[in-house]
């Protein structure tokens, strides 16, 4: 059976026709490790989107494995790491790959607003907070003023912040890196770009930190190819930007049929919505498996009554809706 896939905030849209022609050109050098000039047009280009000087900028294959550099940097600096929580999972994942152990902080239950207080009390020079902003799987920004961040690199020795949505929200802290040593923002080319399967993400921080992350990831991690087609989508930044616009107008179709079905979902400014429904939301996903539709649910207390749907085309969002309806009659 082939499931509607609306579990993994994947982008519904192909990469740009770009990608495979870079992809192609590059085909012919995957016998070296890396290609130089492959990757100085990379950071020219990234450093052209990000808006910042090349030496702020490390890429990485994906933003987890950016991620799980981040945790060992913190680890052999004897940074404890805290989070907010519900966030985004693969966070504590990697970091007990890692062997690190993270300290959590609740967001305000069904708001998931941020706990600035609740926070500050777990501050502390030797202390790297994780933020996730818009946060997964919430879908809604966690702060989005120059002062919570200012509060925050006031109290924290490093401040992660991952913004793997940033295009959807178009709320960025990137720039402040001029300012601060102990700020690292983490983003990926898998949503907005459309290249999950590529598994290319970056990094920006100061040209010292950023320095430091890089050396807590092997040499040519990032496959050639996939650097290509990178480099492909960062050339047709107008395909990202259309498939973009088109998601979030989707999204909103999407939760103006939630909520006809009597659903309220977060305010979302990523590529999913958040779903409170009036069963666990295990239960619920089985259900919708069972329907041939994938979604995310969760066994934590804070969320055990919602669901994660990503964003998917029309007539998955439609499959959806319709499943969803049956669904709720039957409860
Ligand atoms: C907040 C957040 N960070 C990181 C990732 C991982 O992205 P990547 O595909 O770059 O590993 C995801 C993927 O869902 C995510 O939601």
């Amino acid at each position: 059976m082939r499931f509607v896939r609306m579990h993994l905030n994947e982008s519904p849209f192909e990469p740009s026709g770009l990608v495979a022609s870079y992809v192609s050109r590059y085909v012919s050098s995957l016998n070296l490790y890396h290609v130089e000039e492959l990757e100085r047009e990379f950071m020219k280009r990234l450093s052209g989107y990000v808006g910042l000087p090349e030496e702020h900028l490390r890429f990485f294959p994906s933003s987890s494995e950016a991620l799980a550099a981040v945790i060992r940097y913190c680890k052999s600096r004897g940074l404890r790491l805290v989070s907010v929580w519900p966030t985004f999972h693969g966070l504590l994942e990697f970091a007990r790959m890692e062997g690190a152990r993270v300290d959590l902080v609740g967001l305000a239950p069904d708001s998931f607003e941020l706990d600035l207080l609740g926070l500050a009390r777990e501050g502390g020079s030797s202390r790297a907070l994780y933020l996730c902003n818009p946060n997964n799987p919430t879908s809604n920004m966690l702060f989005e003023d120059r002062a919570t961040l200012d509060f925050l690199l006031g109290r924290f020795g490093l401040v992660v912040v991952d913004e793997a949505y940033f295009e959807f929200s178009e709320f960025t802290v990137a720039d402040k890196i001029r300012e601060s040593d102990g700020l690292v923002v983490v983003r990926t080319f898998s949503k907005a770009f459309s290249l999950a399967g590529a598994r290319v993400g970056y990094i920006v921080a100061s040209p010292e930190l950023a320095s430091r992350l890089g050396e807590h990831s092997a040499l040519f991690s990032t496959p050639v190819t996939s650097l290509a087609a990178a480099l492909g989508a960062l050339q047709d930044l107008g395909y990202m930007r259309e498939v973009v616009r088109r998601t979030i107008e989707l999204r909103e179709e999407l939760r103006r049929g939630v909520s006809e079905l009597g659903l309220r979902s977060l305010d979302s400014r990523t590529n999913f919505l958040f779903v409170r429904v009036p069963v666990p939301g295990r239960a619920l996903a089985r259900r919708l498996s069972e329907a041939g539709i994938k979604v995310r649910a969760y066994d934590d207390e804070a969320v055990r009554n919602y669901v994660r749907v990503s964003v998917s085309t029309r007539e998955n969002n439609l499959s959806f809706l319709r499943a969803l309806s049956e669904i709720l009659k039957t409860l």
